[in-house]
């Protein structure tokens, strides 16, 4: 049974874990880094880049203490090689091939959002190809046909800013602090969300994609207008962006489309308003709805070690120049 450590760091949390291929992930630990960042509302690269390098290797050695193994018994290293900021992803990818060369072991190149499509598949093994897939996080927000391990077909994507990006501008706004999604969940739980009248950009449109820029240009104004208690707002603007990717996602949910599950994952997968909505959506569609569990949904390592131990099991290991990408498309 192959066992792969997983190493992450595109964004601002660094991860390291041990997934073994029959989904028991052996141990895996995640330092995040928002009391570096908190000061400036938002992720600094090069502060991002320096935490990297400063926690990765402990985290290393943590997990394999944890775990009782050494590198030795590991069968391949798999490292997020993008897409995100570089210093962060090059951190990574470079311990991942320092490790895989001293070791002699596969190097695995993994694209943060294979990590993000497949780590479903990690905690409900009954999940089988091809499903409709809502990725939501910090930087992106798509809608992706999963046909198989490296075949995705995107069917939408945002036209401006992604679903996590809207809650963390939000979260600014609003004087909520960083990072911006959690903290905008808990004080919309404490608010009415009938109370703001807001936008839902491209509900109801034809075309497949989505679009949050005009939904906080109208936060801001309702914040700006002073009418408006700050929990009202929250909640308004949440249920705003929930009604736009339930919108969107039923309109991507065709018959013709032939899907086993409606999935979700990324950041904004943690949501429980996300998570509900699409629950009832796709037992409305008759399909199974499969979220994974809130540590998988925001960055971790573990999603990167299972999609090597997908990757590896197809035989589909990289040589030691694969580069780090900054920008990299499904
Ligand atoms: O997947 P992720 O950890 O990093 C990226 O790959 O981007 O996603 C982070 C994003 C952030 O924008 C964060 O505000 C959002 O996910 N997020 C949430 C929640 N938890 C994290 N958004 C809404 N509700 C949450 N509970
Ligand atoms: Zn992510």
């Amino acid at each position: 049974m192959s066992i792969i450590l997983g190493l992450e760091s595109s964004c601002d949390e660094t991860a390291a874990a041990l997934v073994c291929q029959d989904r028991r992930v052996l141990a895996h630990k995640v330092a995040g880094q928002e009391a570096a960042h908190r000061p400036y509302g938002g992720v600094v690269p090069e502060i991002a880049a320096r935490a990297h390098a400063e926690v990765l290797t402990p985290l290393i050695e943590a997990v394999f203490a944890e775990a009782g193994l050494k590198l030795k018994d590991v069968d391949a290293i798999a490292a997020t090689a993008g897409p995100g900021l570089i210093g962060g992803v090059m951190v990574g990818l470079v311990t991942g091939k320092a490790l895989a060369h001293a070791a002699d072991k596969p190097l695995i190149a993994v694209n943060h959002l294979e990590g993000h499509a497949l780590s479903p598949r990690l905690t409900a093994p009954e999940l089988a190809f091809p499903y409709l897939l809502l990725l939501v996080s910090g930087g992106h927000c798509q809608l992706l046909r999963v046909e198989g391990v490296g075949q995705y077909r995107r069917l939408a994507t945002t036209i401006d800013d992604a679903a996590g990006e809207a809650f963390d501008k939000t979260a600014k706004m609003l004087g909520l602090g960083f990072p911006g999604g959690p903290a905008v969940e808990r004080a919309a739980m404490l608010g009415d969300a009938k109370a703001v009248p807001l936008p839902r950009p491209l509900m109801g449109s034809a075309e497949p994609h989505f679009s949050f820029a005009g939904l906080k240009s109208a936060v801001m104004r309702a914040q700006q207008s002073g009418q408006y208690r700050t929990e009202d707002i929250a909640a308004s603007f949440s249920a705003a962006v929930v009604d736009c990717l339930v919108d969107r996602t039923a309109r991507a949910l065709t018959p013709s489309e032939g899907v086993t599950a409606l999935v979700v994952a990324g950041g904004v997968a943690a949501n429980q308003g996300v998570r509900g909505a699409l629950s009832a959506l796709a037992e409305s569609h008759g399909l199974p709805f499969i979220a994974p569990p809130l540590w998988l949904c925001t960055d971790n390592a573990a999603m990167i070690g299972w999609a090597g131990a997908e990757r590896f099991a197809l035989g589909l290991t990289d040589g030691m120049d694969v580069p780090a990408r900054p920008r990299w498309p499904l």
